[in-house]
């Protein structure tokens, strides 16, 4: 028969043993279960002699208190173990410095067409849209181009299928805003236009436009040329000169093209302006009566009205020195991201 102290010697050191919550319950199940040495001396304690069970139980029976004290104990560290570790392991520490998320930056040309916007919506103008896939009819017929027009040819416009092509030029919302309401108009358009046209250092089949258009009671040449003034300044700053060279547009007349004065040599030449002192900017004029024969409530007697487009592109690459207009298109960071704020 073990002597109680045996008992609870053994049952200490099993149960000390365990090193997780599971070796503790098999050691508990060990030295307190039903077939422990422990629980087999109680149960035998009926047969022994009435003179020596009473000293015996209470042994036992402290045996078993202190096995379960420790049992509990043991347990309890377990758990708070356990705990913490699982604690530690979905812990965020929110003093470490986190991954730097990298700051994007809108598009050198989303900054000039921006820059383009703000000078014009501050003189009074809205902004309005257009589709690109357009008919031929707000491209080219409403606009006063002829049939036989070279830019209509195949080699120059991306049809779509017959009466339908990628619009060539952002002057076609002219028409699609006047349809929409009386005058006066003070708009200008900004989108992608489509020309069949190979890649080259100044040349994209796919580009960006800004137009204008201006209709009123009185508008004259002047109102157009202090308008481009004020724009010239705003963008290319404030000793900038203008000039306007007579040109040819089937919408327009008299038509104009504008030149701004270099803004790198102030007009000496260089080879921004090629020598030049002046550099085209865009192309302008007054409405062609005509444009406005297609449109209802426009009548050329009473109101007149002035148009310019220019390409983002062209702007952009002018004022911030860029030598080929595919590195707006090739989305390469490292080029993309000089330009960070470029525009205030
Ligand atoms: N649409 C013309 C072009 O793309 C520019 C222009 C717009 C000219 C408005 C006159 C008036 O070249």
């Amino acid at each position: 028969m073990e002597d109680a102290a045996t008992l609870e010697q053994q049952g200490r050191e099993q149960l000390e043993r365990a090193t997780t919550a599971d070796e503790l319950e098999q050691a508990r199940v060990e030295t307190l279960g039903r077939s422990s040495a422990l629980t087999l001396a109680l149960r035998e304690l009926g047969a022994l002699p009435a003179e020596l069970r009473g000293a015996r139980g209470q042994e036992l029976n402290r045996v078993r208190g202190e096995l379960e004290r420790l049992h509990t104990q043991l347990r309890e560290r377990f758990e708070t173990r356990e705990l913490d570790a699982q604690l530690q392991a979905a812990a965020v520490d929110v003093t470490l410095p986190g991954d730097p998320v990298p700051r994007g930056t809108a598009h050198l040309l989303t900054q000039v067409q921006r820059e383009i916007e703000d000078v014009f919506v501050g003189l009074g103008f809205r902004i309005a849209e257009g589709p690109e896939v357009e008919l031929e009819y707000y491209n080219f017929t409403a606009l006063n181009t002829p049939d036989d027009h070279p830019s209509k040819a195949e080699s120059d416009t991306l049809w779509i299928g017959p009466g339908v092509c990628l619009r060539t030029q952002t002057s076609p919302v002219q028409v699609r805003v006047m349809e929409q309401q009386p005058p006066p108009v003070y708009v200008i358009c900004p989108g992608r236009v489509y020309r069949r046209d190979a890649l080259d250092p100044t040349h994209s089949p796919m580009f960006q436009q800004v137009e204008g258009l201006a209709v009123d009671k009185g508008l004259s040449l002047a109102h157009l040329k202090g308008t481009l003034e004020h724009f010239a300044r705003a963008l290319f700053g404030p000793d900038r000169e203008i000039r306007l060279r007579s040109h040819y547009f089937p919408f327009t007349e008299p038509s104009v093209e504008l030149d701004v004065s270099c803004f790198l040599c102030g007009g000496a030449g260089c080879r921004v302006c090629s020598g030049e002192g002046w550099i085209e900017i865009l192309g302008a004029g007054m409405v062609d009566p005509n444009v406005f024969g297609f449109v209802n409530g426009y009548d050329p007697e009473v109101v007149s009205g002035w148009a310019f487009g220019m390409g983002i592109e062209r702007v952009a690459m002018l004022k911030y020195g860029i030598p080929h207009v595919k590195s707006f298109y090739d989305n390469d960071v490292r080029f993309l991201e000089q330009f960070r704020g470029a525009v205030r």
